[in-house]
């Protein structure tokens, strides 16, 4: 059933369009001993993306001009795969965000506590963002049970789309059919953590290691998750890299590395039966471009050797996190070339792509290399160095 003629180069190559991660962190600035827009993006293209979006929970978040400049610059020095940057939503940043919204690919609330200091309690600058963000781009919710029904609410009131990131519920899957059969305009994403893994795994994988927002769940939320995939718009990894010995301290933060897993994962869905190739290739493709407006990558592609099988090793692959809550699974599927905009960037088990060559989705109105024009926003001083 997998090879859909089409798509077949050989008996066991698949060819698929570049798939894009909607849902990626990125760490840099300020954590880039976790990960950086180079390891990242190596880690992006070992697993067949050649488009990431970058999360904003960065140290400092990206909230404002000057470190989404900060941003841009990182990506435009390191990154070795396309990309957008989302920005993130705080209290005091309502007209601010509305400004640059042309300048990213989305806005990320978060309205429940997980990884860094992006959290609105407060029902005041959620309307606001709601009501002020362009409607062209979306917001994008970190929500858990009750704020999911919040943030649907909320921007129907305003007429404008929303999108639930990570669901991870049996409740708030059904909440979103019902939403979406009432033609509101949400649209929602699943992770493969969450399609694969119960708390039941959390007794090998270990305690710490095991700690992601939204937590993993039942085997009833899993099951509901795999029956609701007709009205899963996106498939995103939520790439949450931190290192084995943040994981295994008396404070393990949050967050899973998922990029270099993700498409034997999606495609051992498609093994189950659960999902067609076609299905696939609107989760990691169509549908986020659809949503986010995203330009099409010329001449781009991967090659999948959908047969070969491989044994899913933290140490060995590209995230600076170095483990995987997959560890020693068996996976189906590898990734044995990557086209980029004409050019082979992944071969062999290796990044050729050089750091810089990947482009922003969105070219920076606040030219990322200018430094007049740091200047003129008077960010040469305040861009704050990494920690
Ligand atoms: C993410 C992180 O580490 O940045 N952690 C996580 O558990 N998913 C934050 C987030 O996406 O909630
Ligand atoms: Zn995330």
């Amino acid at each position: 059933m997998l090879l859909a003629l089409f798509f077949c180069l050989d008996m066991a190559t698949l060819k698929l369009p570049g798939l894009i991660d909607p849902h990626t962190h990125l760490r840099d600035p300020g954590a880039t001993h976790k990960e950086d827009w180079h390891s990242g993006t190596c880690a992006a293209l070992a697993g067949g993306f050649t488009m990431v979006m970058a999360m904003p929970n960065t140290n400092p978040p990206i909230t404002d001009a000057i470190t989404l400049v900060a941003t841009q610059r990182a990506a435009a020095e390191r990154a070795v795969c396309d990309y957008g940057i989302h920005l993130g939503a705080g209290t005091d940043n309502v007209a601010a965000a509305a400004e640059l919204g042309p300048q990213v690919t989305g806005l990320k609330m978060y309205l429940d506590q997980t990884f860094g200091p992006l959290r609105l309690d407060d029902l005041g600058p959620l309307m606001a963002h709601m009501g002020q963000f362009p409607k062209e781009t979306p917001i994008l919710c970190h929500a858990e049970g009750r704020t999911v029904a919040a943030a649907i609410f909320a921007a129907h009131l305003f007429d404008r789309p929303v999108h639930i990131c990570h669901v991870s519920r049996k409740d708030e899957i059904e909440l979103i059919r019902a939403a979406k059969d009432k033609g509101i305009n949400v649209t929602c994403e699943v992770t493969p953590h969450h399609l694969f893994l119960t708390l039941d795994d959390c007794a090998h994988i270990g305690a710490g290691k095991c700690e992601v927002r939204p937590m993993i769940a039942t085997r009833a939320d899993v099951d509901a998750l795999r029956a609701n995939l007709d009205i899963v718009d996106w498939f995103a990894t939520d790439h949450a890299p931190h290192t084995l010995m943040e994981k295994e301290s008396a404070l393990p933060p949050p967050g899973y590395p998922g990029l270099e897993t993700a498409l034997a994962l999606y495609l051992e869905l498609a093994h189950e039966g659960l999902l067609s190739l076609d299905d696939l290739i609107k989760k990691c493709c169509d549908n986020p471009c659809r949503d986010l407006k995203l330009p099409a990558q010329e001449n781009t592609w991967i090659e999948v050797d959908v047969d070969a099988e491989w044994v899913a090793h933290g140490a060995h692959m590209r995230t600076r996190a170095k483990w995987t809550p997959f560890e020693g699974r068996t996976m189906r599927g590898k990734v044995t070339r990557v086209v980029l905009r004409g050019e082979t960037v992944f071969e062999n088990d290796r990044v050729l792509a050089k750091p810089g060559s990947g482009r922003n989705v969105r070219p920076a109105t606040l030219q990322t290399g200018s430094d007049d024009i740091v200047r003129q926003l008077g960010a040469d001083k305040q861009i704050r160095r990494p920690i």
